[in-house]
């Protein structure tokens, strides 16, 4: 992977980005380009008071497989999102660790059953706590048969999944990038995890998938690669 250069800089102004230790790559700004695009919504602030502690999250942490058929809303989008990558410091560092702070993950929402948003897919923007939706239409039947048949995945409301584009870090850290992106995925979908069970909700880690399939019903990139697939909804 390649660098933005000097030309591409004078031909497309202002939207070049700092990342950390480097410019955004190409396909970065390809996906940028895309997404302004298509239809934005602002989600509702985060919160940084729950009622659940730490302690208590991790006690109760439990894989969730049964959902009620009951709509989650914006508010509990937000807050799951912010919580795997939103940003949390004025430098633009974000909830989860992240090697050099490169960011390497992207996360995705299936949404079928969220109060206020369109059944689609969409992109999670952490910059602005904001969703970008690149696909209308109830992909949650599709993406269940990319995992597998896993039923759990077609009854949730919303599922978030977790894309990496490797050369953000391996472009720093070579082959050891990737090793680092597997460990991210596993600190962000950690707290994801935890504010679930903080909120009164259930999820499960769904790592069986077929990546091909995955990346066709989510209309990713060749260089996006979904790691994990977590749906989350209310406990039956
Ligand atoms: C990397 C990884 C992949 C997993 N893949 C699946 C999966 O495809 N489907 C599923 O139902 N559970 C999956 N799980 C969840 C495990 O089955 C679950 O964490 C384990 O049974 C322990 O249960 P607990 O999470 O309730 O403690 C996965 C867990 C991990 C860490």
């Amino acid at each position: 992977m390649f660098t933005i250069s000097k030309k591409l800089f004078t031909i497309i102004p202002g939207i070049l980005i700092f990342a950390g230790a480097g410019f955004m790559t190409i396909a970065n700004l390809k996906s940028e380009v895309e997404v302004q695009s298509s239809q934005t919504i602002d989600l509702p602030a985060h919160v940084k008071k729950g009622t659940v502690s730490v302690e208590e999250a991790i006690a109760a942490r439990r894989s969730e497989r049964s959902f009620k058929d009951k709509s989650l809303t914006l508010q509990h989008i937000s807050q799951l999102l912010w919580s795997a990558q939103g940003i949390t410091s004025s430098e633009g560092r974000r909830a989860a660790p992240s090697a050099g702070a490169l960011y390497p993950l992207d996360l995705y929402l299936v949404a079928g059953n969220v109060d206020g948003l369109d059944p689609g897919v969409y992109k999670y923007i952490p910059r602005d706590h904001q969703l970008v939706r690149t696909q209308t239409g109830d992909k949650r039947s599709e993406l269940t048969n990319a995992a597998l048949r896993q039923q759990w995945v077609d009854d949730a409301p919303a599922i978030i999944i977790f894309s990496a584009v490797y050369e953000r870090t391996t472009g720093k850290y070579g082959q050891r990038g990737v090793k680092y992106v597997h460990m991210e995925v596993g600190y962000a979908g950690q707290n994801l995890f935890l504010q679930a069970e903080a909120l009164g909700l259930g999820t499960v880690v769904v790592g069986a998938f077929n990546d091909n399939e995955v990346r066709k019903v989510l209309s990713l990139n060749k260089n996006e690669n979904p790691l994990t697939v977590m749906p989350v909804g209310f406990e039956r």
